[in-house]
């Protein structure tokens, strides 16, 4: 059986390496230390830029930095005077020799020594290369791009989804950081708030479920541990979402109790992130962006605004954000449509008529229906969804009312693998697959038994979604292969899956 990480933090606690005194800090020789965090494939970079380098929200002449000064990752204060001072630095080149601009900014206590430069005067669809430094040292050098305008041949980028880092190593972003893209997105699940999920509770070095600011920030480093996941943060620009898990499972709204945690938790995801918007208490993700003629985004947020689930009358968007979604809808451009989308849209119902799940779109349902029939009153051509959460991959056929069977067909939703978090078992998915297919007239692909990524290979007259999935998460460097290739042409709803890869295993497929 492969060795997971949680079998590794307790044969290292076992051994009297971690103890009381994990994280890895002063209680540890160097070598135990060095050692253990070996063993959890745990590696940060060189301090105080332990955390490494990200990019993001690539506009044509913009992109965000970040980095976050951390000289110890786990540690609940760093030793570091409040106000630090950091150099960035933006090139053309890989050697950062032809600079085009430059700056200082200054990383605070009180956002956790991170930082955010909103760098200006890029050239749209550029290749650029950034640093930091501080304290006498440098950061590890970032690559990144700016978006392009007018006519685009071909853009290509992938999502992540669901990392529990408890659940095994990041093979896939290892894969994503190695591929050659335009940007990532991250649709959401980034971090978990909980410790040990069933069972008795043990020792568990991942640390008990976190509530505090110093505990989500402490987790938010602890994920940054692993060195895949700085490299495809160093490697692309990435556009965020999140889900319920960089919180707590499931919430929704303010309530009083929630109110001081999920601040807390919003700002530790602001801190470890290139976000552009908003506040640390409450960041903007919903946006639009396009690349070039030939892509439209929509980042949906669908858990800042949201009601509770199954209400008459509930919302998953809030007022605001669906307004804003008519207005991207009433002036779409010719181009494709995706929308960013953390949890699952189609309806996923039981033989028996309930859902299998009403945190998602499911719980939604008079708003669900009322969107799409705005989709579809506006003419919106070229609508492709692409979403999370659900720790297997399907494929499904958007209708503008799931219940309706007749009613056209308006757009396609493709949910991803996760990138480690657990599925269902085999036996859950090879009996339950058919299920699902035989509920549910518009799935036509499921499949469960794997970890991965997508990337999404899109021109003007065809998008392409290759679900990448690795041998083995137990293993840092799993190999990645492609399971499958699924498309839509452009003018035609609806997708179909390649020939070549058709007969890849699957628990459901519609013929
Ligand atoms: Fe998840």
């Amino acid at each position: 059986m492969p060795i997971n990480r949680r079998d590794l933090l307790r044969g290292a606690a076992a051994a009297g390496m971690l103890g009381a005194a994990w994280p890895l800090s002063d209680a540890l020789t160097p070598a135990q230390a060095e050692a253990a965090a070996r063993d959890l494939g745990v590696r940060w970079d060189e301090a105080p830029f332990t955390l490494g380098v990200a990019s993001g929200d690539p506009l044509p002449d913009s992109v965000i930095l970040w980095t976050r000064l951390a000289p110890e990752p786990l540690a609940e204060e760093q030793s570091l005077p409040d106000t630090v001072e950091v150099d960035w630095v933006v090139a053309r080149d890989r050697e950062l020799r032809r600079v085009v601009c430059s700056g200082t900014v200054a990383a605070t206590a009180g956002q956790a020594h991170s930082v955010h430069v909103p760098v200006h005067g890029l050239e749209p669809g550029g290749r650029y290369y950034y640093s930091f430094r501080a304290l006498g040292r440098r950061s590890r050098i970032g690559r990144t791009r700016t978006a392009p305008v007018g006519p685009v041949p071909r853009v290509r980028f992938a999502s992540a989804n669901c990392q529990a880092f408890h659940d095994g190593f990041y093979a896939a972003h290892r894969g994503i950081a190695r591929e050659n893209l335009d940007f990532v997105v991250h649709l959401g699940d980034y971090i978990y708030e909980h410790g040990q999920v069933g069972g008795t509770p043990v020792r568990d070095h991942e640390g008990p479920e976190v509530l505090t600011l110093p505990d989500y920030r402490r987790r938010h480093a602890l994920y940054k541990g692993d060195p895949s996941l700085r490299a495809a943060h160093a490697a692309h620009p990435w556009y965020l979402t999140w889900d319920d898990h960089e919180v707590v499972n499931d919430y929704s709204g303010t309530t009083p109790s929630l109110r001081a945690r999920r601040a807390a938790a919003y700002q530790a995801w602001f801190e470890h992130l290139p976000v552009r918007d908003g506040t640390p208490a409450a960041p903007r993700i919903h946006q639009r962006r396009q690349w070039g003629d030939l892509l439209e985004l929509s980042i949906l947020d669908l858990r800042q605004y949201r009601s509770e689930q199954n209400l008459p009358g509930g919302t998953i968007l809030g007022a605001e954000q669906k307004a804003w979604l008519y207005d991207n809808l009433d002036d779409a451009g010719d181009s494709w449509h995706c929308w960013v989308n953390s949890i699952m849209l189609s309806r996923l119902a039981k033989p028996d008529g309930g859902y299998y799940f009403t945190d998602q779109w499911d719980g939604f349902v008079s708003e669900r229906r009322e969107v799409l029939t705005r989709v579809h009153d506006a003419g919106l051509r070229d609508l492709v969804v692409i979403t999370g959460d659900w720790h297997s991959a399907f494929v499904d056929d958007i209708r503008p009312d799931f219940d309706e069977p007749d009613t056209p067909v308006i757009g396609t939703e493709f949910t991803a693998h996760s990138v480690t978090s657990g599925a269902y078992s085999a036996e859950w998915n090879a009996e339950n697959g058919p299920v699902m297919g035989a509920a549910n007239p518009h799935l036509k692909y499921f499949e469960g038994n794997r970890y991965g990524y997508d990337v999404y290979e899109v021109t003007p007259h065809r998008w392409s979604t290759h679900m990448r999935v690795i041998g083995d998460r137990a293993h840092a460097n799993s190999p990645v292969r492609t399971l499958t290739t699924f498309h839509v042409d452009r003018g035609t709803p609806g997708s179909h899956e390649d020939p070549a890869t058709a007969g890849s295993p699957a628990q459901y497929r519609r013929r």
